[in-house]
């Protein structure tokens, strides 16, 4: 089932840039790359910034995939209200944790900003946890259906 494999996909993704960004922060490489929102070389990583181009890099790979996982839950006729408003939250959290990231680079890493930083990344980690749990009670209960209907 797609949103089984994507909203999964996308907690993985996640888990991995949350990992990265403690990285980020307890090696002291926030502010490597300076500039918002692309590095000094543009596109291209460098060896100077290379963890911190990471962050940002696998942040908007996330961002499309919990922005995509949001637009199939809602257009999934089966999936429960407590699905798609998890999706939702998600999709809202996403957007919100870039423009702080944003923020945490233009303020040079404030306190506040960086934990407010963490802190929505861990909303965001459960809403799409709980998006898995929905997507997989939903195929099991497709399968239970068609068995029946068997
Ligand atoms: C979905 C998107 C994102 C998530 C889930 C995320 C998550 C995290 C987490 C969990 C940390 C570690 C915080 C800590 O240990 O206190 C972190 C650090 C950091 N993030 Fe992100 N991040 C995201 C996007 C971004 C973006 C777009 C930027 C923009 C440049 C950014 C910049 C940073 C910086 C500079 C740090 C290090 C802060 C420090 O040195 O203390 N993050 N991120």
């Amino acid at each position: 089932m797609l949103l089984k494999t994507l909203s999964f996909s996308t907690l993985a993704v996640l888990f991995s840039l949350i990992t990265i960004g403690g990285y980020v922060s307890a090696s002291g490489v926030g502010l490597t790359c300076p500039d918002w929102p692309l590095c000094p070389y543009g596109l291209l990583p460098h060896a100077d910034f290379i963890i911190e181009y990471f962050h940002r890099s696998v942040a908007a790979t996330t961002a499309v995939l919990v922005i995509a996982t949001m637009a199939f839950a809602l257009k999934s006729k089966a999936a429960p209200t407590g699905m798609k408003v998890a999706s939702i939250i998600a999709g809202g959290a996403v957007i919100g944790q870039i423009t702080l990231g944003a923020r945490v680079i233009v303020e040079r890493l404030d306190a506040l900003l960086v934990t407010v930083h963490l802190g929505l990344g861990i909303l965001l980690f459960s809403m799409v946890l709980i998006t898995v749990l929905n997507a997989h009670r939903l195929e099991k209960d497709t399968k239970a259906i068609r068995a029946k209907a068997q």
